[in-house]
């Protein structure tokens, strides 16, 4: 059977409004199509992209989940430092990534469109266009309708469903550590994810209310041209623990 990825976003007065992928054997394709023409609340554009799914590596989960929650953005921020340092990232590029998404990471203002890629050395920013960035795609969970229903019987959100597959990738291809927090101003739980925390839910990492966000992925400069395209390029299944 052919495998296929759906990948969905929609806008609307020039602005990106949603995002999702799914990687289906082509039996699923049209509910998939379905579920993801469903998605968006509102829209004025919305693009369907499929794409067989010629060759793709499967991965086992391997970051822990664990949760942490603080009195302010300000003590959950020094825990999220904290965690990046234990990671191997040096303090003082650890909290210019902080200070990099707290005041918005696109210079032109607003949010990117991607992460920015952070050299843990210098703190120097890698990626080519500082208001696009680099986005993880072409991944999934190999199960997805079992991984969403054990991850909400357990408390967890549909966004930890997304994000934690998106990590795994990201540390499949070489990412040492990740930052991020939404651009929604009602959604104030981030992460910092790498091989040594695994996958560390924290909130609030912003105040409600607050529109920017953003993701930092520190990159080795030297590794960062593979890096980049095993994000964009490769199709990666992650497989979830039975
Ligand atoms: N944010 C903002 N704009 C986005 C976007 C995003 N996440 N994804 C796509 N766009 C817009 C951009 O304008 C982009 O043009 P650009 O490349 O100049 O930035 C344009 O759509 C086309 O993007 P493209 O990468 O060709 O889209 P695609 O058809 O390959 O689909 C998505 C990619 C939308 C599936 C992917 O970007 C995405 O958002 N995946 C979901 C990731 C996820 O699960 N996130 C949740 C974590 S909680
Ligand atoms: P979100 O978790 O969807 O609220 O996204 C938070 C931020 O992550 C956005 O503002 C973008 O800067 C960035 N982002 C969104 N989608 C991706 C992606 N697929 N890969 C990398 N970064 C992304």
């Amino acid at each position: 059977m052919r495998l296929l990825s759906v990948r969905m976003h929609a806008g609307k007065d020039g602005k990106h409004v949603s995002g999702a992928e799914r990687i289906v054997p082509e039996s699923e394709l049209e509910e998939t199509v379905l579920s993801l023409l469903r998605r968006p609340e509102e829209y004025d554009e919305l693009s369907l992209k499929i794409e067989e799914v010629k060759s793709y590596e499967l991965i086992k989960l391997r970051l822990p989940i664990r949760s942490f929650s603080f009195k302010s953005p300000k003590e959950a921020r020094e825990f999220a430092l904290s965690l990046l340092v234990r990671s191997g990232i040096p303090k003082e590029v650890a909290n210019k990534a902080i200070s990099l998404l707290a005041k918005g990471a696109n210079p032109k203002g607003g949010n990117m469109r991607g992460a920015v890629i952070m050299d843990p050395k210098t703190g120097r920013r890698l990626e080519r266009d500082t208001s696009r960035g680099v986005r993880t795609v072409r991944f999934d969970w190999k199960d997805r309708k079992r991984v969403r229903e054990i991850l909400l019987s357990s408390g967890y959100t549909e966004r930890t469903v997304d994000a934690l597959a998106l990590a795994s990738k990201n540390i499949h291809c070489g990412v040492l550590a990740e930052l991020c927090w939404s651009d929604d101003p009602n959604y104030v739980t981030g992460y910092v994810a790498s091989p040594s925390e695994g996958y560390v839910r924290i909130t609030p990492l912003k105040e409600k209310g607050d529109p920017l966000g953003g993701r930092v992925y520190f990159v080795d400069e030297d590794k960062a041209d593979k890096v980049i395209e095993c994000l964009e390029k490769r199709f990666v299944l992650i497989e979830f623990p039975k």
